[in-house]
């Protein structure tokens, strides 16, 4: 009897492993960082520094992109930047003089945050050796992903929420089986800025059919207000897209006409508004805003800051 009931765990443990394996052949754990752009809508700070390392609190802004990378299951982020930002390679690798300085001082928690990335995850520092536009730099990461689904991090846009954004997006293309672009509604006037989503059919609350892209249309041909906002989950096929991608807006090979292609070839690709507070942070002012929410957020900073944005508002500024 004992025997027997054996077998049948077995048999049952058997089928809801390989059950599982055939409902997670899509196990998403690399990411690309494009991360080779000028930073002109920062100037003149990312004259010498690269926008990538402007500080979240005591954070720079590509850790948090990280973070939420790792929170969503990635382990192998593959950065795309150029020899001018050594910065971003030596934040993601060890600094044993800083090391043993702390040690000695006994602070060594002050950046163990940084410590633990490096010791969990695996990262490559892709080169792009010419500006020719975001596809381009996704593409210098063919070899690195080989043929696996993959997320993508544009690293200007930083998400605050209960859910990771990149989480999120790995939840609908799982269900779907189909890649995922993440979206968020813009204001009109601001639609030539962004991609934007043709929608086709709502196939559920926030999950879009898509019928085209179309990549900084003006406000008059936008087919709607959902804009690419920073975050996709994509087929390997992307690859192959982007080689045939002629230059389109800006005289630039766009990830977004890439994705265009890679429809017309079959793949399926939806969109997901993601549940999210965004800040653009390669502007001066989104970069403040998201400084101030991670602040709010902040256990010990937390107190503070509200106090002083309510005191700022009732006493300084009478507007
Ligand atoms: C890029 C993409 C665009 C997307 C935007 C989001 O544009 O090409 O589709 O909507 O990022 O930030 P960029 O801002 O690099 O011109």
């Amino acid at each position: 009897m004992e025997h027997k009931r054996k077998v049948v765990y077995t048999l049952v443990l058997l089928l809801t492993l390989s059950l599982q394996a055939m409902g997670n052949h899509m196990k998403i754990t690399k990411a690309v960082v494009p991360a080779a752009g000028l930073g002109t809508r920062f100037l003149p700070y990312t004259k010498a520094i690269p926008k990538e390392m402007l500080p979240i609190l005591e954070k720079p802004s590509i850790q948090l992109i990280v973070e939420e990378g790792i929170a969503s299951g990635i382990t192998e982020f593959d950065i795309i930047a150029n020899a001018d930002k050594p910065e971003l390679e030596h934040h993601f690798s060890h600094n044993e003089r800083l090391e043993t300085i702390l040690e000695d001082k006994g602070k060594l928690d002050l950046i163990e945050s940084i410590n633990t990335i490096i010791d969990t995850v695996q990262f490559n520092f892709i080169p792009q050796p010419e500006p020719l536009g975001l596809g381009h730099a996704v593409l210098q990461a063919k070899n690195a992903i080989g043929d696996e689904y993959f997320g993508i991090f544009l690293p200007d846009e930083i998400m605050i929420g209960d859910v990771p954004a990149l989480a999120q997006l790995i939840a609908v293309a799982e269900k779907y089986n189909a890649s995922v672009i993440g979206v968020l509604e813009v204001p009109h006037e601001k639609v030539s800025s962004y991609g934007i989503v043709a929608i086709k059919e709502e196939l559920e609350d926030g999950v879009f059919e898509i019928d085209h892209l179309v990549e900084k249309p003006k406000l008059d041909q936008a087919p709607s207000n959902y804009a690419l906002a920073g975050r996709y989950v994509l087929s390997p096929r992307i690859f192959a897209s982007l080689e045939n991608t002629k230059p389109g807006a800006g005289n630039e090979i766009q990830l977004t006409d890439g994705i265009s292609n890679m429809m017309h070839n079959g793949e399926r690709v939806i969109a997901y508004v993601m549940k999210t507070n965004r800040y653009d942070v390669g502007t001066p002012l989104g970069w403040i805003q998201a400084n101030i929410e991670v602040a709010m957020h902040h256990p010990k900073f937390g107190p503070v800051v509200k106090e002083l944005c309510e005191k700022l508002l009732r006493y300084s500024y009478k507007l």
